[in-house]
C-alpha cells in the first residue's frame, strides 16, 4: 500500500505553471484528521486563491450572477451544494449537507438559506478578472446579433467557442489516508453559461466517486462529463488495469471537448488531461 497521499488540480485548461503553488498547497495541508479534511482544506485554499474558478474568482453566469457547485464523498457519505450564491466558501457548505442534514444535495435558495443558517456570512466571490471576463462575453454574445440565450444554446459544444474567453474551469482534491479515501470539488462552472446551468461537480458519480477501493474527481466540460457518468465509470474499473490506463482511455473518448481527471487508490495515483491542467502532489 502507498503511503498516506493528496493530490489536487486547478482544472482543465489551468496553467500548468500554477502546479508549483498546488504543490504547496497540498504540503500545506494537515493530514492528522484524516482524508476528508484533508480534501476539504485543500479545495478551502483554492477557493480562496482568485486565480482559479472556484469561490473568489467563480466565473459569472450571463446575466452577472456567481451561482457556485461545489460536493465532497467519502465511501460513507456524500454532500453537495447546486447553484449557490454568496458565500466564501462552497465546498465547507457541501460538507454540512453531509454532515448535518438528512439530504445529499441542496440546490439554490434552500442551499443559501441552509448556509446562513450555519453561520456563513454574505460574500461576494466576484473579482475585477471575473467581472471583465462576463462583460467580454456578454459583449461578444451580443456582437453577433442573437440574443444570448439562442447563440448560447447552440454553442454546448464548448470546443466551438474559443473567440471568447472560456473558464479555467473546476478544483478538485483526492486523498488517501488510514487507508480511507475522499474527495472534494468546487466550481464556478463552466463559462459561458445560463443562470440555473448544472455542472458534473454537484452530481455522485459524474465529478465525484469516492468508495472503499478509491477517489476520483473529474474537471471539464460538465455537460460531456454527466452523459458518461464519468467518475464512477473510472471507479468501477479501478484495479482492473493501471489507473492511468483507465483514466487516459476514458478521456480520449472526449475527443476534444476538454477534460481532466485526478484519482487516487489503494496502491497508486494517477492525473490525466487532454489540455493543461495544474496539479499537486504530496506524500505525508
Ligand atoms: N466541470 C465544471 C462544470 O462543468 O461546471
Amino acid at each position: 500500500m502507498e503511503d498516506d497521499a493528496i493530490l489536487l488540480h486547478g482544472g482543465a485548461g489551468s496553467d500548468n505553471s500554477y502546479s508549483e503553488r498546488l504543490e504547496k498547497y497540498a504540503k500545506s495541508v494537515d493530514m492528522k484528521s484524516g482524508a476528508l479534511d484533508a480534501c476539504v482544506d485543500a479545495v478551502r485554499i483554492l477557493e480562496d486563491d482568485p486565480d482559479f474558478n472556484a469561490g473568489t474568482g467563480s466565473v459569472k453566469r450571463l446575466d452577472g450572477s456567481t451561482q457556485m457547485d461545489a460536493a465532497v464523498m467519502v465511501a460513507e457519505g456524500f454532500g453537495s451544494v447546486i447553484g449557490i450564491e454568496r458565500v466564501k466558501n462552497p465546498v465547507d457548505v457541501a460538507r454540512l449537507v453531509m454532515e448535518k442534514t438528512p439530504h445529499l444535495i441542496l440546490e439554490g435558495d434552500g442551499a443559501i438559506s441552509f448556509a446562513r443558517k450555519m453561520g456563513f456570512p454574505e460574500y461576494d466571490p466576484s473579482t475585477e478578472k471575473t467581472q471583465r471576463m462576463w462583460k467580454k462575453t456578454v459583449e461578444y454574445l451580443q456582437g453577433i446579433g442573437e440574443s444570448i440565450p439562442e447563440r448560447y444554446a447552440k454553442y454546448r459544444k464548448y470546443a466551438d467557442m474559443f473567440d471568447i474567453p472560456l473558464s479555467t474551469d473546476t478544483v478538485g482534491a483526492v486523498a488517501r489516508i488510514g487507508g480511507k479515501f475522499a474527495g472534494a470539488v468546487s466550481t464556478g462552472g463552466a463559462s459561458p453559461m445560463m443562470r440555473g446551468r448544472v455542472g458534473d461537480v454537484p452530481l455522485p458519480g459524474c465529478g465525484i466517486f469516492v468508495g472503499e477501493m478509491g477517489a476520483v474527481v473529474a474537471t471539464g466540460v460538465g455537460e460531456a462529463i454527466i452523459r458518461r457518468m464519468l467518475c464512477h465509470n473510472i471507479y468501477l474499473q479501478i484495479g482492473k488495469e493501471s489507473l492511468v490506463e483507465i483514466i487516459k482511455r476514458e478521456i480520449d473518448e472526449f475527443g476534444d471537448v476538454h477534460v481532466g481527471v485526478i484519482a487516487i487508490a489503494k496502491d497508486e495515483h494517477a492525473s490525466y488531461s487532454n489540455t493543461s491542467m495544474a496539479t499537486g502532489f504530496h506524500i505525508f
